[in-house]
């Protein structure tokens, strides 16, 4: 008997332990759905925050350090890691733990570069015929301003071709802030070397609407719709932010639009990455624009979407780590499709008075329990912090408050019921999440696949 020799089991798999890499809400959410894997045996979250630090073992690293993260990995022996950051991406932390043979959930420099780059992953659509907005790249601004002198359409968008934490894209009405806008870029340098170049691209006329699909270089997984609200301000109005709050499942997207973005887009863009030499094990998130001419690209974004991954997981209903680590290992298709929770999901975000300008941190929250008794209702940390035991604001988007309903009206309930129990000075979120409008199929577009 294998207890009278004094054997032990040991399995690698089902022991395993997983690094995620971040320090957002969306990093929380990825920490709570990992930790209920059976595979799971304990959860790192480097930095991660005070709301991580609940479900995961907090590690003092910066998000970019991938020397330090290297080392960690190594040290407690890490089975797959989980990157959260664009920014740690863009600095080949995938890359280097790659090398290392660890698997890794993630894309690479060159796959981070369809994100980091603007003017690259134009390039890339232009040569594949993925379709996206007609655009011309300019390194001196005195020879945008001359293209847009001579432009007849308007408006226009201008757009700083790195990353700009949502900030470098100005949609332009007239030649008067088409000419501010490439200042602004190129000679305030308000983006850094972020703005080094600029696109101009045709404004393209319709609704927006997202795709996230998880694909390990062959395989294209298609998530759950999830619809975001990007401005402050409800009924769509005021400045960009990270997000504001999240829907999922987002209005009825018909067959034949999901059809259309999976053939015109999805497919073209895996061949177009392969042909290039992307090997991209992680999430691509399309952004599109639902024109009538049918669904166009408006960028690619190579990570989880934050906040629409703290409604995702809500809905995921069956194990997600499987379906990380066969993506990281190339084993995709083995995995069985996960299994989606029915119910809608709204999730309200509650930001520091101010954001997205200056706002205030270190405000005490009180009320975080009270919320999590409302039905169906998980508290996301994004910008938190532990204070002698109690639990901070930190950050301009402070805490994700998602919950389920049996319709969105329900949800919708719960979440705000949830949002108002908790408190802390200055507080605020958006109370119309869940009520916008989204996107459909335009008709135009629906024709036009019949006939192509
Ligand atoms: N060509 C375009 N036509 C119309 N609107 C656009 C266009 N490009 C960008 N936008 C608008 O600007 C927003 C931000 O642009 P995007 O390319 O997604 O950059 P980022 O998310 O990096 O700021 C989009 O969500 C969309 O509302
Ligand atoms: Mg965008």
């Amino acid at each position: 008997m294998a207890q009278d020799l004094g054997l032990r089991v040991w399995d690698p798999v089902n022991n395993m332990k997983v690094l995620v890499v971040g320090s957002g809400g969306r990093e929380h959410a990825l920490c709570w759905k990992i930790a209920k894997s059976k595979m799971v045996d304990e959860v790192l979250c480097a930095p991660g925050n005070a709301g991580t630090a609940l479900v995961a073992r907090n590690v003092a690293l910066q998000a970019t350090d991938v020397e330090r993260i290297l080392a960690v990995v190594r040290r407690e022996n890490v089975g797959l890691v989980v990157i959260g950051p664009e920014t740690s991406l863009d600095v080949g932390l995938a890359d280097t733990l790659r090398e290392a043979k660890v698997p890794v959930f993630g894309p690479g420099i060159k796959g981070a570069r369809l994100e980091s780059s603007k003017v690259y992953s134009k390039d890339l659509m232009e040569r594949h015929r993925i379709p996206t907005a007609s655009s011309r790249t300019f390194d001196r601004s005195g020879a945008a301003k001359g293209y847009l002198e001579n432009c007849d359409t308007w408006p226009q968008v201008v757009k700083a071709d790195g990353l700009a934490a949502g900030k470098g894209v100005y949609v332009c009405q007239d030649l008067e802030e088409g000419r501010s806008a490439v200042d602004a870029i190129m000679e305030e340098k308000r983006h850094g070397s972020s703005g080094t170049r600029i696109l101009v691209e045709e404004f393209m006329e319709g609704q927006e609407a997202s795709v996230f699909a998880i694909i390990d270089g062959r395989t294209i997984l298609i998530l759950e719709t999830v619809q975001d609200h990007k401005q402050v301000g409800e009924g769509n109005k005021g400045p960009n932010t990270g997000g504001m709050g999240v829907l999922s499942p987002m209005g009825e997207i018909n067959t034949r639009l999901h059809r259309q973005i999976e053939q015109r887009v999805l497919i073209p863009t895996v061949h177009a990455m392969r042909q290039e030499g992307i090997d991209f094990h992680g999430v691509l998130f399309v952004g599109l624009m639902m024109t009538e001419g049918g669904p166009r690209v408006v960028e690619y974004n190579v990570r989880f979407g934050d906040p629409e991954t703290q409604a995702l997981v809500r809905r995921w209903k069956s194990d997600i780590v499987p379906v990380l680590l066969a993506c990281a290992q190339g084993e995709l298709e083995q995995v069985s499709a996960p299994e989606w929770d029915g119910r809608p999901c709204v999730g309200v975000v509650a930001a520091a008075g101010g954001y997205p300008d200056e706002y205030r941190k270190g405000d005490l929250i009180s009320g975080l329990r009270q919320a999590e008794e409302v039905d169906d209702v998980v508290v996301f940390h994004a910008g938190t912090a532990e204070k002698d035991g109690e639990i901070v604001t930190a950050g301009g988007r402070v805490l994700c408050i998602t919950a389920m309903g049996t319709d969105v009206d329900a949800a919708r309930a719960n979440a705000y019921e949830a949002y108002d129990k908790i408190r802390w000075e200055d507080k605020f979120a958006r109370r119309d999440i869940g009520k916008v409008v989204v996107a459909e199929a335009p008709k135009e577009a629906s024709a036009h696949v019949d006939e192509s």
